[in-house]
């Protein structure tokens, strides 16, 4: 790896530069002299102990390599037992974004503390694996305990940045770190700390801004508020550890990839990344999360420099380095079951989600014994997780069930922590619109309300809610909470007012207003990133219903839910005034404190939201504050509040200038892409794809990783009946345009066993309207991955009418195939490589 020498001068090169008289000696560039005054030693203000050191030492050299390696080994609750943990003694264990006890999406802060204590008691049971050494459990507690029903969801990180409020996150950590605490977990999975560059990237919502500025301050508030704060109550038991993450520079790759690479200097790594380890490390974060990017094309799972020589060097850290969802398995020449290169980098917890801990388990035990792994970085590893776990008070702590929080289930949403959320609701809304004062309203006037995201708790609290994407929930999920709806109405109905409420904005009674609540659907991670930042390309509907009241000439106030800025000039033309809500969370009622006024017409709350991400002019404007010629629709900081005159015009340039031409249409990647849903199909009966893993009559479908989490679909046909698996919508797409340039449906595929008899590959387009070909003989031997290619034209040819397809792709068959599917799509060229006949 080629690292980037950062430009700016550190005193002692100033020093040399003075001492030899010129610049370009080789004395000057030595990697110390300019790398010194890049990364700065970190202070903690934790005090050296060294009686704990001296009980770590001595702890560590009573224990064998089967047991250190276990400290190492982090595996989730889908993928062991309790006895296994009996067995092993895992030094820790998560439950990823959905995984709750018992696989019960309802499980009960009981059941949530009953598992914490069955893997404690197991961890410290040393009938088979000699060791008394606490485990502990990680969550992904990142905007509230959003695993688990009925806790409070605070507004996603982006509607915090909004807050510019330290105070504010500080109480929101502590609230969170409590409701942690009612279910026996002792580790929380947060800050991100991303400062994102490219709104593009699906995490945009999980980073509090674009700038290092508050994201510095802020992540040392929410470790305060996790952990305690280092010269008062620092992981006491009403407090739970912290995780800086993802280190280093997600939030800065290229194209705003999730996953991808940045390729930003030295210098730009620490002077705008590395802020939020900064501020975190500084306020005694004990953990801190490797990402899943690259710098410069070098995995940080596996790069020494950054997680050795910088973080645990020159920054100081003392805490241990965990790993991000298999992503050791990324680094070239490991997979998620072998990997000695991570721990050789510096990681020194694997999280590893899969059944892949146990080869993971051994296969280290082995590279430990012939060398590949040096004992010291072992010993060095389990030094840093004893060092956690004692400063974090495990070894004395009562066990889960007995802790002062555990079982207090009325700590669990309860009125004061959503008292904090509500506030943090308020304060996070960014008034960009308001013509004419139309803002506050009276609660006095006849209100419509309207759009997808009015009466949808789901919807606003976005993805890491209850599920990992945070599909899939009715309001019912979230007892407790409260939609944007429910606010309205209330004010409304309490001051006599009226209120309707109709998704698409039909009335009766002509409102004085509507109140359109719409935007993005819950997404997490790469499913969210994004080609550019248009709202609703191609398909404009919450454009229309403003619209309609547009053309009608009743005022329209625009609610936006979304995770990051969008390009939506055209909405913002078609409302007199716009409000960016971000993702306020469970909270949707503190809304309607803004938005109306009080009965005797005063102002209620004002805004005070200021847009710490600057809102995009166009589809591909990728502007951050500080940039040079920096222009975008809205500033950094802009936020009007009731006091201050309008400033947006109503045309707004509404030509996309995103490029035109016509791009492959991916029907399935990571995610079946919308409109599209999966559907099995035995026989007569049906069944969409609502979790991971569906089945029905002769056919049942798995969702796995094969390069990134849940990218792929394994199909089991048992043959006992003709069944189908297949892409549906509910509208017909017209897919002629790519017929036209000679495009084809792509499949990547494997065989995981074959069977000889035909597998069919088709499209439909209604009733009797279909297409399809055995692509038996094309297929390849088991277990290898390719990619099939079918013209379009084949299938029109077949009597497929490609301006009416209900179904882009299904594979059907009456025989015992398995095989597995990753990327889905239609190509707008002719691929030629790897076509199928249709001859
Ligand atoms: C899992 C989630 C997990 C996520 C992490 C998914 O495959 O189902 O539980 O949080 O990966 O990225
Ligand atoms: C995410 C992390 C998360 C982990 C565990 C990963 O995919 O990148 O942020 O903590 O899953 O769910």
């Amino acid at each position: 790896m080629t690292l980037k020498k950062p430009f700016t001068l550190s005193a002692l090169m100033i020093a040399t530069i003075a001492m030899n008289g010129c610049t370009g000696s080789d004395q000057v560039q030595t990697k110390d002299a300019v790398e010194q005054d890049i990364w700065p030693m970190i202070t903690t203000g934790i005090q050296d102990d060294a009686a704990m050191e001296a009980k770590i030492a001595e702890l560590l050299s009573s224990m064998t390599l089967e047991q250190k390696i276990a400290q190492m080994i982090q595996p989730e609750i889908r993928d062991i037992t309790v006895e296994d943990m009996r067995k092993y003694g895992f030094g820790s264990y998560l439950n990823g974004g959905g995984a709750f006890p018992n696989n019960n999406k309802h499980a009960s802060a009981a059941d949530w503390i009953d598992l914490a204590e069955k893997m404690y008691q197991a961890s410290i049971d040393d009938s088979l694996d000699g060791s008394r050494i606490p485990t502990m459990w990680g969550t992904d507690a990142v905007h509230g305990h959003n695993n688990v029903i009925g806790a409070t969801l605070f507004p996603h990180n982006i509607g915090l940045g909004a807050t510019n409020n330290p105070a504010l996150i500080e109480k929101i950590a502590a609230a969170t770190a409590q409701e942690v605490m009612v279910t026996g977990i002792d580790w929380v999975f947060a800050p991100t700390v991303a400062v994102v560059r490219d709104d593009r990237w699906g995490r945009t919502y999980e980073g509090y801004s674009e700038d290092p500025e508050i994201v510095k301050e802020y992540s040392a508030a929410i470790v305060k508020g996790l952990q305690g704060a280092v010269d008062q109550d620092f992981l006491s038991d009403k407090r739970v550890i912290s995780t800086v993450k993802h280190f280093l520079g997600d939030g800065g790759t290229q194209g705003g990839d999730d996953q991808g690479n940045n390729i930003d200097s030295e210098a730009d790594l620490f002077n705008i990344h590395a802020q939020g380890y900064v501020g975190g490390l500084g306020a005694g974060a004990q953990t801190v999360m490797a990402s899943f990017n690259s710098w410069n094309g070098e995995k940080i799972h596996g790069s020494k420099y950054l997680l050795t020589d910088v973080l645990k060097g020159k920054m100081g850290f003392d805490g241990f380095v965990v790993g991000d969802w298999n992503g050791h398995g990324q680094i070239p020449g490991c997979t998620n079951g072998n990997c000695a290169q991570a721990a050789n980098a510096g990681l020194d917890v694997y999280m590893v989600p899969t059944d892949a801990w146990k080869p993971l388990y051994e296969n280290l035990i082995t590279q430990v014994k012939d060398g590949a792994i040096a004992q010291s970085r072992i010993d060095d590893a389990v030094t840093r997780i004893l060092r956690v776990k004692m400063r974090a008070g495990l070894f004395d702590k009562p066990s889960p069930a007995q802790r002062p929080l555990s079982g207090k289930t009325e700590v669990i949403g309860s009125k004061e922590h959503r008292a904090i959320a509500k506030q943090a609701v308020r304060e996070s809304l960014v008034l960009l619109k308001n013509k004419a004062q139309l803002l506050p309203l009276s609660p006095k006037a006849n209100v419509l309300v309207a759009g997808l995201g009015a009466d949808n708790i789901g919807m606003q609290s976005g993805g890491w809610s209850i599920t990992w994407q945070g599909t899939g929930n009715e309001n019912s999920d979230f007892p407790g909470g409260t939609s944007i709806l429910d606010g309205i109405a209330k004010k409304v109905n309490q001051a006599g007012g009226q209120v309707a409420y109709d998704l698409n904005g039909e009335f009766d009674t002509r409102p004085d207003v509507a109140i359109v609540v719409f935007g993005e659907q819950p997404y997490a991670e790469g499913n969210g990133d994004l080609d550019n930042l248009e709202y609703q390309r191609g398909n404009k509907t919450d454009l229309a219903l403003l619209r309609k009241f547009k053309d009608a000439g009743i005022p329209v106030v625009s609610l936006f839910i979304s995770g990051r800025p969008m390009w939506v000039n055209a909405e913002l033309n078609a409302s007199d005034a716009f409000v960016a809500t971000w993702l306020p969370g469970s909270e949707g009622d503190a809304i309607s404190d803004v938005l109306f006024t009080n009965i005797d017409g005063s102002v209620n709350h004002d805004f005070k939201g200021k847009l710490s991400f600057s809102w995009p002019n166009n589809p591909i404007d990728n502007e951050n504050r500080g940039d040079a010629d920096y222009a975008p629709l809205l500033p950094y900081g802009f936020g009007l509040t009731y006091a201050d005159k309008n400033t947006l015009a109503d045309d707004l340039a509404e030509q996309s200038n995103a490029t035109e031409q016509l791009e492959d249409l991916v029907l399935f990647e990571r995610a079946v892409k919308a409109p599209w849903s999966l559907v099995l199909q035995s026989g007569e009966q049906q069944k969409t794809m609502a979790s991971s893993r569906e089945s029905v009559g002769a056919v049942s479908v798995k969702t796995f990783d094969k390069d990134v989490q849940e990218d792929a679909r394994a199909i089991v046909f048992s043959g006992t009946e003709s069944a189908a698996v297949r892409l549906m919508a509910a509208f017909p797409s017209d897919l002629r345009s790519y017929v036209e340039k000679s495009g084809q449906l792509q499949m990547q595929i494997k065989v995981d066993q074959g069977a000889d008899a035909p597998l069919w590959l088709g499209m439909q387009c209604g009733e009797g309207c279909q297409g399809k070909f055995d692509i038996a003989a094309q297929l390849k031997n088991t277990n290898q991955w390719q990619t099939v290619n079918v013209d379009l034209a084949c299938f029109t040819q077949q009597g497929v009418n490609l301006s009416q397809v209900f179904s882009p792709w299904q594979l059907s068959t009456s025989a015992p195939w398995q095989v597995s599917v990753a990327k889905l799509s239609v190509t707008s060229e002719k691929v030629t490589e790897n076509t199928i006949s249709c001859q």
